[in-house]
């Protein structure tokens, strides 16, 4: 079964820290995923996008302005999209000052550098192919560059899921490598289900789009894999909403916090 099936039949959410421990450490870099690690946790979540010369990196927003120190480096280039820059001019950025001193000198990682991080931090990955619109082919080239790095073979099996907020991107992956665990970030309809079903092993939400009905229409359709679809709903920061979540019968909870949702769920 898959890691939601498995935490469904015993009713405990798969805690997933939320472009890393994100509220802890810059987010999308690599000192991020230590700090899930740092704090126990293994299931991370990220964004990637593509730079102007092909190269797919990490990072959440469209622009470089908000995480990074670009307007410094390169004032005049408003306004600072990922796909303008080339992976070495990314490559010079300051991913971390932002966040706190202490992380003055993280950089925005490539997928494969964060690829490789996460191999040696024993992570497991949620993938979102972010903005798909802009970057035709990314779906085949996401796909190609986990090959290359073992990310598709058996032994990281249920330790990946590729999602996407496009239907059309979430399709493409599980039409070009079908055994890749899929998801669709959303709250798709019972009409939308149907279709969505043959291509996403998971539907995830946000949080504030839950009720437990919807949890159980969701559970209630069978993925492309023959299991019941999985639920993670996503961004939950707090003690009060997580147990909520939990109550509908979500099987992951997506947190910048995850060490208070999982405090939650614990009961502490
Ligand atoms: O993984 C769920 C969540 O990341 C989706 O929203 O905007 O944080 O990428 P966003
Ligand atoms: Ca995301």
């Amino acid at each position: 079964p898959t890691s939601a099936a498995r935490a469904r039949e015993v009713h405990v959410p798969t805690v997933v820290a939320h472009r890393g421990a994100s509220a802890y450490a810059p987010e999308n870099t690599l000192a991020a995923i230590d700090k899930a690690a740092q704090l126990g946790f293994s299931w991370v979540e990220n964004d990637v996008q593509r730079t102007r010369d092909g190269e797919l990196v990490v990072l959440h927003d469209e622009s470089l302005q908000r995480t990074t120190n670009v307007e410094d480096v390169f004032p005049g280039r408003a306004p600072w999209k990922v796909g303008d820059f080339t992976a070495a001019e990314i490559a010079r950025l300051d991913a971390g000052s932002w966040f706190s001193p202490a992380y003055a000198g993280a950089r925005v990682p490539t997928l494969r550098q964060y690829m490789r991080r996460v191999e040696q931090n024993h992570e497991k990955l949620l993938l979102e192919i972010k903005s798909p619109e802009l970057y035709p082919g990314i779906e085949r080239q996401t796909l190609s560059l986990l090959g290359n790095e073992g990310w598709l073979d058996r032994r990281h099996l249920g330790q990946l899921i590729v999602q996407s907020f496009s239907a059309d991107s979430v399709r493409t992956v599980h039409e070009l490598r079908p055994g890749v665990i899929t998801g669709y970030l959303g709250t798709p309809t019972v009409a939308q289900l149907h279709g969505f079903a043959r291509f996403t092993d998971m539907v995830n939400p946000s949080y504030g789009s839950l009720s437990p009905e919807y949890v159980a229409t969701v559970h209630a359709f069978e993925g492309p894999h023959g299991r019941p679809l999985g639920l993670f709903a996503w961004t939950v920061d707090d003690a009060a909403t997580a147990r909520r979540v939990a109550g509908y019968g979500s099987d992951g909870i997506i947190s910048n916090k995850p060490d208070v949702v999982r405090a939650a769920l614990d009961g502490n």
